[in-house]
């Protein structure tokens, strides 16, 4: 059975301040939930303090961005291994709002996943159709296509890596927009994100891979989603950043999955 996981994604918002109040209201009692991951990806100079802070709870840290090299001459980026010190596990790669604002493309994601996993980081990959592309017809190409690249030069050597790999389906037109995918398109996109996944690692190991959705989703609309048996979890922005908020949507899984 895959752990589902629960990722908040709360982009270039919350100070330092805000970030440490949020954990601080942060219901104590869920942060010893088990049985679901809850990421929590803040911005990068919050990270520290909140490692500390997430100390003797399952909450699990996680980042928005890196770089690929350990280190080296690249003036504002922080590298894999300065996130690894600070206590970070998971870190969102090829957002569709960097291949948009930033100019990264499949080749900078690849080399990205691969410095992850290099670095023991978990990577939690993002791929999406834009609306035009869904339009005409595209999706699947698209979503098939951006999982192979991101993948390319991985084997299928080490079952433990592909393990802690996290694919988050994220339909671009469904980003901040209130409009999320319906539950079956979102099923749909997941089984052929897992598809493609196998022409790259076999059968067998994308079956411990997770594929979540992300997308517009909420309170109301998280367990359309994370109750369908392809998908493992959501990547939740807006929806995150109220901790009240963040933590009904972690209960709401929590008790669907127990039933
Ligand atoms: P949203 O963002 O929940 O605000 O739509 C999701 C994301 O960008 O990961």
């Amino acid at each position: 059975m895959r752990q589902p996981a629960i990722i908040a994604n709360w982009k270039m918002y919350k100070t330092l301040t805000e970030a440490e109040e949020f954990l601080q209201r942060f219901p104590e009692e869920l942060g010893h939930v088990s049985g679901i991951e809850m990421i929590i990806c803040a911005p990068f100079v919050a990270l520290a303090s909140l490692s500390r802070q997430m100390e003797g709870t399952s909450l699990i840290l996680g980042a928005q961005n890196m770089h690929w090299e350990k280190d080296g001459p690249f003036t504002g980026e922080i590298s894999p291994l300065m996130l690894r010190e600070v206590g970070v596990r998971y870190v969102i790669l090829g957002h569709s709002e960097r291949r948009m604002h930033f100019s990264e493309d499949d080749e900078i994601v690849n080399k990205k996943i691969k410095s992850a996993f290099t670095f023991g980081l978990s990577p939690i990959l993002c791929v999406g159709e834009s609306l035009e592309q869904r339009e005409r017809g595209q999706t699947d190409a698209v979503l098939a296509q951006q999982v192979r690249k991101a993948l390319d030069g991985l084997h299928p050597r080490e079952e433990e890596m592909w393990g802690r790999l996290v694919v988050a389906y994220e339909p671009v037109w469904a980003i901040g927009t209130g409009k999320p995918a319906g539950g079956a398109d979102a099923e749909q996109a997941a089984e052929v994100i897992r598809l493609a996944l196998q022409e790259q690692l076999g059968q067998e190991l994308p079956t411990k891979i997770r594929v979540i959705y992300g997308g517009s989703v909420n309170e109301a609309n998280i367990t359309e989603f994370s109750s369908r048996p392809a998908i493992d979890g959501a990547l939740i922005g807006g929806s995150s950043l109220k901790e009240q908020s963040f933590a009904r949507m972690i209960q709401a899984v929590y008790h669907e999955r127990r039933g």
